[in-house]
């Protein structure tokens, strides 16, 4: 019998889905901090913001959540609430934000799916369906503002096994840390990038991550974080490489799937039992073809007799 062999990008990428998916699954039990739900929208909602907004909606939401004002949302447990129910509209913007960039029970996580302002263009058009609501817009200039000079240091602390990611601006002298800068931080996969959290340097220019956990490293346990700064016209990233993964070999996936198709796994008697077969066809053939051989040559000796 041959065993159906998947090609290995095939399998490499499926399981990387896979693996995705359950760590997408363990932070979506996660909620929203009070300083989460207390973030809004860094520009002022408009029709412009709003028309975006309903474009991603459609695109990225109604399969699961319907059409506004409709009802027809998809049958989930829990259920997925239209926008223009009261249940949803009851979350602030920032909650709203959180559970968009991190997932909630079944609805999957959509930090690397649509940018920041994007999310906040969706909750702009999900607000029109809501007469009482008011905007606050965030303060500006409280979101640190960031220039190319700014230097980004990643580094574990092993005692809190936490991640220390750093951010100094190295055109100030002596430099001078960066506060109230987002860093995000990923770990990076073979396809794309994992999203782990988002915080908010102190005064320190320090935002501390919560190490993960169960995430697969390569033979050592070495896993590439990736952090990044953002403000609106500029990312810093810087990428580093930590021993907070478990240890996983890479296998060859094919090598326990194939069963006598490579030589090298093949028993001494298969390949016995194998060459006798095609050895005793072989033999059979060469005899039939002998034995035609004798009746035609013997066909030709009684021509010459006469026939009695
Ligand atoms: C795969 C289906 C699915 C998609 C796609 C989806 N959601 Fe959800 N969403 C859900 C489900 C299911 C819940 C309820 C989860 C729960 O309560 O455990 C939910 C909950 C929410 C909540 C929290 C509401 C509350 O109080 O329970 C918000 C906000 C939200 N979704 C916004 C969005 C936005 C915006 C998009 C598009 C960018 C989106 N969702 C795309 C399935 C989905």
């Amino acid at each position: 019998m041959i065993t159906p062999i998947l090609p290995k990008p095939i399998v490499t990428f499926c399981c990387t889905l896979l693996l995705a998916a359950n760590i997408a699954v363990a932070q979506n039990s996660k909620e929203p901090s009070e300083a989460d739900k207390l973030r809004y929208a860094p520009f002022k909602f408009t029709e412009a913001s709003v028309n975006n907004g309903k474009q991603i909606y459609q695109q990225n939401c109604q399969s699961c959540h319907g059409e506004p004002g409709k009802g027809n949302h998809a049958k989930l447990d829990p259920i997925p609430y239209d926008p223009v129910s009261s249940e949803f509209q009851s979350n602030a913007d920032g909650e709203m934000f959180w559970y968009v960039s991190n997932g909630k029970g079944q609805m999957p996580n959509f930090s690397s799916v649509i940018t920041e302002t994007q999310r906040w263009e969706v909750i702009s058009y999900i607000r029109t369906f809501n007469d009482k609501y008011v905007q606050i817009v965030a303060e500006q200039g409280k979101d640190a503002v960031l220039t190319s000079s700014i230097k980004l240091e990643v580094e574990m602390n092993q005692d809190s096994s936490k991640i220390i990611v750093t951010l100094t601006d190295t055109l100030t002298s002596p430099p001078q840390p960066v506060s109230n800068a987002r860093v995000s931080l990923w770990v990076e996969r073979q396809f794309g990038k994992l999203p782990i959290a988002e915080q908010q340097t102190n005064n320190n220019g320090i935002a501390l991550f919560d190490t993960p956990t169960d995430i697969p490293g390569n033979e050592t346990g070495m896993l590439t974080l990736i952090a990044q700064a953002n403000s609106q016209n500029l990312d810093i990233v810087q990428k580093a490489q930590l021993g907070i993964g478990t240890p996983t070999s890479p296998k060859n996936l094919l090598a326990d799937r194939a069963i006598w198709a490579v030589n090298a796994k093949a028993p001494i008697w298969v390949i016995t039992l194998y060459l006798t077969g095609v050895l005793s066809v072989l033999l059979t053939i060469a005899y039939v073809m002998l034995q035609l051989k004798k009746i035609r040559d013997l066909n030709c000796s009684n021509k010459s007799k006469p026939i009695l």
